[in-house]
């Protein structure tokens, strides 16, 4: 059923814009009878989106579900009364589609400039139009073909309207927030055929208005491989994507692609990148990294969180960095980032050092990855080359942020999905949170934990509950170390922790609790020297996540 639903999506993905007909619609319905229609439904979609990022994909699927049941009229937002049962209430949109409170705001918003103008259908497609614009997708106002064109009749309907065919595929691009929404079952059967060992990079090919999307969304790759597929061979795309599409083609398709271009991609990277283009770019970083830890230890924690939660969405593209704009909001200022990440200030630094010394050369990607590579070793631990030659992002997509990074209260099973997700394996995942041997948490991250959770060690929780306070609300941004022994230094004294039941975040323990990675842990605690090793390949292998190349770009 689900992989059924997933091909149907796929399949439809390409013909849906709305179901409505062009002929009887206009852009400038509204311009006499509400002439503010469209700046109020902004601003309320603008700050639902600031509010929860992820409301503008449910926005959009909002808008999808009601054109895919009778056109697009709105029958999505009834309730069930005497005489039907609504939309709402039946599967898929039960327990799964939302955002209908946000439509009601909107509704509200517009009846009060224009009252009993404005139908809630073209809310929703207004709406949805502006969340894919709000979260950096692009914005329109084309008259949407008939769900019912084949691939020739959207062809010569776009070139009709002065768009091109790549246009088309682009304008396909929104089904990436669809295809959010997607089972869980299409997307490990993506992991899978990816080949979770392997590292994953796209191509030039696969940006998508100037933005390159990265391979966390495994569906989002999935689509545009399939439409990019499209663009290249009209004829071998409309018989896989239109006809009979065998997911099995697909698939193979997009596995085979993956392969060629972590080739390509892998060959392009190299610690020696700079060599001769910046040759004292690590001489450069490192003197400001050690006086920073020296005038404050703990933002060496703080510098190599700041490369896991760049690589872990959109991959290493320093997309984390960025501001909110226009056009987009920045990653720095939703959920898990906001009042959590830091040390953005030491990178700014770093970075003006850099540009001094080889303006327009070194990528702050890059200089992420140095800066986290060199905290790790000035307090402690190992060192690695580090691959270099990654791009910047000039945009990003924030809804990616909060459904790429787990959260603390994930469980094992979601924590390895993730990872694997980026193509890391289960011990990459256990090397790499041994991060959490350095800096700290604030309450809320671990109040559950110290309070609920029988696997907590009883006197750790004991001490951590003085300075973080039961309820919700107070004491929340109190800090205490997630390494109880030495959280200034990184050891493996993090595993010997979690094999006495002293991890302090619930995602933490859940890497020694009955599940396959106990052992890995076990080995960690005895034996710091492994521990390193592998957490300098781990390093090595998030740090490869998307590198937008350099060369790629210049070449291209
Ligand atoms: C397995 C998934 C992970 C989860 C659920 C997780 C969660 C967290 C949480 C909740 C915090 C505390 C944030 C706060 O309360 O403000 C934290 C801190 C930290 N995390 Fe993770 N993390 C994970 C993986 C990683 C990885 C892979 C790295 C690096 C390779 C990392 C490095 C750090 C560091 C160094 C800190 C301390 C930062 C500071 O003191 O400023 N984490 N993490």
């Amino acid at each position: 059923m689900a992989s059924s639903s997933f091909m149907a999506i796929l399949t439809l993905a390409l013909l849906l814009q709305t179901a409505t007909l062009s002929a009887q619609l206009s852009t400038n319905f509204y311009s006499s009878s509400c002439p503010r229609v469209f700046s109020t439904v902004r601003s309320t979609v603008q700050s639902a989106i600031r509010n929860e990022a992820r409301i503008g994909a449910s926005l959009l699927r909002l808008h999808f579900h009601d054109c895919f049941v009778n056109g697009c009229d709105g029958s999505l937002l009834l309730d069930d009364t005497s005489s039907f049962t609504g939309e709402k209430n039946a599967v898929p949109n039960r327990n799964s589609a939302r955002g209908f409170d946000v439509v009601d705001n909107i509704k509200s918003a517009v009846e009060n400039v224009c009252p009993g103008v404005v139908s809630c259908a073209d809310i929703l497609a207004i709406a949805s139009r502006d969340s894919v614009a709000i979260l950096g997708g692009p914005s329109w106002n084309v008259k949407h073909p008939p769900p019912t064109s084949n691939l020739n009749q959207l062809i010569s309907r776009f070139n009709a309207l002065g768009l091109s065919t790549r246009d088309l595929v682009a304008l396909s691009g929104d089904y990436i927030f669809l295809m959010h929404t997607l089972d869980l079952i299409a997307y490990n059967w993506a992991i899978k055929l990816l080949r979770p060992n392997k590292a994953i990079k796209l191509p030039k090919s696969l940006w998508l208005r100037g933005q390159q999307l990265g391979p966390l969304d495994l569906q989002t790759l999935l689509l545009l491989t399939t439409t990019t597929s499209r663009t290249s061979s009209r004829t071998k795309a409309s018989s896989i994507l239109i006809s009979s599409c065998s997911m099995v083609a697909i698939f193979l398709t997009l596995a085979l692609l993956i392969v060629h271009m972590e080739a390509k991609a892998i060959d392009e990277m190299s610690p020696s990148f700079y060599a001769t283009s910046c040759p004292k770019l690590f001489p450069t970083v490192k003197p400001i990294v050690e006086s920073t830890i020296k005038k404050e230890a703990r933002m060496g924690a703080s510098l190599l969180r700041l490369f896991y939660h760049d690589c872990f969405v959109n991959g290493c593209d320093a997309s984390l960095l960025l501001d909110d704009a226009p056009n987009f909001i920045g990653e720095k200022n939703i959920p898990p980032n906001k009042n959590s990440t830091r040390g953005y200030e030491v990178i700014d630094e770093i970075k003006s050092a850099v540009e001094k010394m080889c303006p327009g050369i070194v990528s702050c990607a890059d200089i992420i990855a140095i800066v986290a590579r060199d905290s790790v070793s000035i307090l402690g631990g190992p060192s690695w080359g580090v691959q270099l030659g990654r791009r910047d992002a000039r945009a990003t997509n924030a809804i990616v942020t909060n459904i790429s990074l787990p959260l603390p209260k994930a469980n094992l099973k979601e924590l390895v999905l993730r990872f694997r997700g980026i193509a890391l394996k289960r011990r990459d995942l256990v090397a790499l949170v041994g991060a959490h041997t350095l800096g700290e948490a604030q309450c809320h991250s671990f109040r559950e934990r110290i309070y609920n959770e029988s696997n907590m060690n009883k006197e750790l929780a004991q001490k951590r509950r003085l300075k973080c306070p039961r309820s919700k609300g107070s004491g929340d941004a109190n800090l205490a170390p997630i390494d109880a022994q030495t959280p200034l230094v990184f050891d493996n004294s993090y595993y010997k922790n979690l094999v006495q039941n002293k991890g302090l975040l619930h995602s933490d323990q859940q890497l020694f609790s009955g599940g396959k990675t106990d052992p890995i842990v076990r080995t960690y605690s005895e034996d710091q020297e492994a521990f390193f090793n592998d957490f300098a390949s781990a390093m090595i292998k998030m740090g490869s996540v998307n590198p937008s190349l350099v060369q790629l770009a210049r070449s291209g």
